[in-house]
């Protein structure tokens, strides 16, 4: 072992000590049958999708999702005596190191789950050469924008549906270049179920892999914003270098395993490995061809997506619903995913933290309105009562009876990962916070402790300073007022990353709210 994946491991271990899934391990999971109960009630159908044209300008990341399904012809009529679903739904974003595979996996469910036609296909093919990407085709139905195509990489999250026996999936492509790490931040806040891609190709799997590489942070990220469940697909498996190969497959395996454990995952129960050709659409939806790869028993991917068991929410916790995004459509509509609790036309609730009292007039469930949704779903919401530019991207649509919790400081154990240049981190420190949809300027204002990775236990000297692997707690400023929670009540309110210039540096969670918050 090198000193590099000998400090890796130690590191890792450490990352374990923060607990970051403890407040999960205490959850039950959701089944097809008790999930029915909380699945939306269709009523109509969206007429416009409008999302493209959102833009948000209230903060310096911009949240942006393209919706890819096309709405349906707007029978409102038709839709209205449309069977109710009783299928459970799942939000599910695609990760990993750029150019993996993800937007051509993407592409291809929504053509083998019929979205997406033989001539569509071939006029992408036409485009993709006439741009000099021939292999990027399926990766177009994904990457809709100019940039996109020309450049081969995706930008924004891709957002798309399809269906299977038992589920409807909400998929979020999110991108793996590093720039754009906040998008895929906003993509997999909104996710429970993470698929990471990893491309087998030679010397692909360790460019990705690699310190700096999109693989490891993505992981760390996708931990602490709470996806539970991981389906790790091993794609490229066709590519000449790999040629299904069984010991390349293992390879990956047996090195992603290790890294996994080490951010939080529990290998046995929240991880699935598959092999996988998104471009020639191979173990997607059907089983593996024996006469392509004998090896391989286990299930396809559609088969795997549908086993997945996550943790179960509270419908009945107070209501909360980060907002990713707001736009203007005859009135005013809030976008994001509902954390806690459940939401019904008629509803009154508070915009916080500026405790504005609104009423929500529709519900879109996708492109469905519907009555009431429960928690996980991705929703509109049409509120009266509040002016488009009165909301910022990181507010919070909260129960009035037990309104979420407006700070400008609290209590967080940090796990630091890896601070530029070695510098060392202490009083002042200057970084990014993310946590749910908000991205806000934060300081280090205070350490408190030292936590002891081995024994967990607060080490008893007092902390001026720490480098990276260490556990600390610490006190965190920000300048304006941020609705979090804490971690213990509601862990995907109260786990968050810091970054700074476009890495990240910390994981963490929150521990302790001023007893007097606004
Ligand atoms: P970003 O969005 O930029 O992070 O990339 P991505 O992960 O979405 O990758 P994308 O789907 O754009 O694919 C990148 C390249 O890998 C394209 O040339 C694809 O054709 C190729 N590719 C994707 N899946 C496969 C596969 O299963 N086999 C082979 N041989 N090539 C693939
Ligand atoms: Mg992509």
């Amino acid at each position: 072992m090198d000193v590099d994946e000998k400090k890796m491991i130690d590191i890792a271990e450490d990352i374990r000590s923060l607990q970051l899934d403890s407040a999960e391990d205490s959850n039950g999971v959701v089944n097809s049958e008790d999930a029915k109960a909380e699945e939306p009630v269709e009523v109509d159908k969206m007429e416009e999708d409008s999302k493209e044209d959102v833009h948000n300008e209230a903060v310096q990341v911009e949240h942006k999702v393209k919706d890819k399904k096309v709405s349906a012809a707007d029978d409102r009529a038709a839709a209205e005596e449309k069977e109710l679903s009783k299928k459970r739904h799942l939000n599910v974003v695609f990760i990993g190191h750029v150019d993996a595979g993800k937007s051509t996996i993407g592409g291809q469910i929504l053509f083998l789950s019929g979205q997406v036609d033989d001539r569509t296909i071939q006029k992408y093919e036409r485009e993709a050469k006439e741009k000099s990407r021939e292999s990027w085709y399926m990766a177009y139905i994904m990457d809709t924008n100019e940039e996109e195509r020309t450049k081969g990489i995706t930008v924004e999250v891709g957002r798309a549906h399809f269906e299977t026996e038992t589920t409807r999936f909400t998929i979020l492509d999110a991108p793996g270049h590093k720039s754009y790490v906040p998008n895929m931040i906003s993509g997999a806040s909104q996710a429970d179920v993470g698929v990471l891609v990893i491309s087998a190709r030679k010397g692909e799997f360790e460019t990705g892999y690699e310190r700096g590489g999109q693989t490891r942070e993505h992981v760390q990220l996708a931990k602490t914003l709470g996806v539970s469940k991981l389906l790790v697909v091993v794609n490229k498996m066709d590519d000449p270098t790999v040629n299904w190969s069984k010991e390349r497959y293992d390879e990956i395996e047996s090195k992603m395993v290790p890294f996994l454990k080490s951010s939080g995952y529990n290998v046995k129960k929240d991880v699935q490995f598959l092999p996988i050709s998104g471009l020639l659409g191979a173990n997607l939806k059907t089983r593996m061809n024996k006469s392509i790869c004998p090896w391989w028993d286990g299930p396809c991917f559609f088969e795997a997506l549908d086993a997945t068991e996550i943790p179960q929410r509270d419908p009945k916790g107070p209501f909360r619903m980060p907002i990713i995004d707001k736009f203007k459509e005859m009135g005013t509509v809030v976008m994001g995913k509902v954390e806690s609790g459940s939401v019904r036309e008629g509803d009154s609730l508070l915009v916080m933290p500026n405790k504005a009292q609104v009423k929500v007039l529709e519900v879109y469930c996708d492109e469905d309105k519907v009555r009431q949704a429960g928690p996980g779903e991705n929703l509109r919401v049409k509120l009266s009562g509040i002016e488009e530019d009165g909301i910022l991207s990181g507010f919070v649509l909260s129960s009035i009876v037990k309104p979420i919790s407006a700070v400008t400081e609290f209590v967080a154990q940090l796990q630091i990962l890896e601070l530029l240049d070695n510098a060392i981190f202490t009083a002042g420190y200057k970084a990014v916070l993310h946590i749910h949809s908000v991205v806000e300027e934060c300081e280090i204002v205070e350490l408190l402790q030292q936590i002891d990775p081995k024994t967990k236990k607060p080490m008893k000297k007092k902390v001026l300073f720490v480098k990276n692997g260490a556990v600390v707690v610490c006190r965190i400023q920000v300048n304006n007022l941020i609705c979090i929670e804490k971690f213990s009540d509601f862990p995907q309110l109260g786990r968050f990353t810091l970054r700074t210039e476009g890495k990240t540096v910390a994981v963490g969670k929150v521990m302790e709210l001023p007893s007097i918050s606004s």
